[in-house]
């Protein structure tokens, strides 16, 4: 039995594309896998604390163990959010492109889990370092939406999408390299049917669910 983490990235609620993608594909996860459970994490619609000064000096500390109360305080959220992440086998990032990247929630997000000695953690062989992650077997599905089209793979936007290509690189650094991406483009373009994107989306999400 695999349990669902789904991080919610948009700002918009119930008029988000993303979110609703997310959550015909949780609906259609869940017949598949009644015994499951789905948690939810907003970030889209609640700040989550950027990285600042006492975090980089908590999670950077020489011996983790020997972390004062205080710094231990700062890195609170944090070890939450790595800890709800481990519990899940299987993680869905719903997100909109916000200015060629994902929306500030998600950066924060990432931010907060990406914690050295927790989710990867870094040598120096010979003074070249190395990296080793931490996050293991486990899934991951970017949902996302677009205003513009063509971010995909051959499209002609492609080098101008720092989205979901950036959560490939950075949820691989962590551990997590199985990574699919289902996308709706267009929502704001006129020479693109938003609707038949979000369709065909809708049809790969039902797809997927079988096999997630
Ligand atoms: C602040 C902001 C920045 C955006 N930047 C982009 C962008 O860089 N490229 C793009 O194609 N669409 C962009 N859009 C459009 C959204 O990606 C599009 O409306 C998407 O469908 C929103 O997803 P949601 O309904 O899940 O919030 C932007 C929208 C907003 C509000």
């Amino acid at each position: 039995m695999s349990n669902i983490l789904v991080v919610q990235g948009s700002p918009r609620g119930e008029r988000s594309h993303s979110r609703r993608l997310a959550e015909t594909f949780i609906s259609a996860w869940q017949d598949v896998n009644p015994q499951s459970q789905a948690t939810r994490r907003e970030v889209g619609r609640t700040v989550i604390a950027p990285v600042n000064e006492a975090f980089i000096a908590a999670a950077f500390h020489p011996e983790p163990q020997a972390r004062p109360l205080t710094m231990r305080a700062d890195l609170a959220l944090s070890d939450t959010l790595v800890a709800e992440l481990m519990a899940h086998e299987r993680l869905v990032i719903s997100a909109p492109m916000h200015n060629f990247g994902v929306p500030s929630g998600i950066k924060a997000w990432i931010d907060q889990i990406v914690r050295i000695g927790l989710t990867f953690n870094h040598s120096l062989d010979n003074g070249v370092s190395q990296y080793e992650p931490l996050v293991l077997g486990k899934k991951a599905l970017i949902v996302t939406s677009r205003g513009d089209f063509g971010f995909g793979p051959g499209g002609q936007l492609e080098a101008m999408n720092h989205a979901d290509t950036w959560l490939r690189t950075v949820l691989g650094f962590i551990g997590i390299s199985d990574v699919t991406v289902v996308a709706a483009e267009g929502e704001e373009s006129a020479e693109h049917s938003f609707a038949r994107s979000y369709a065909e989306a809708e049809q790969r999400l039902l797809a997927l669910a079988r096999t997630f």
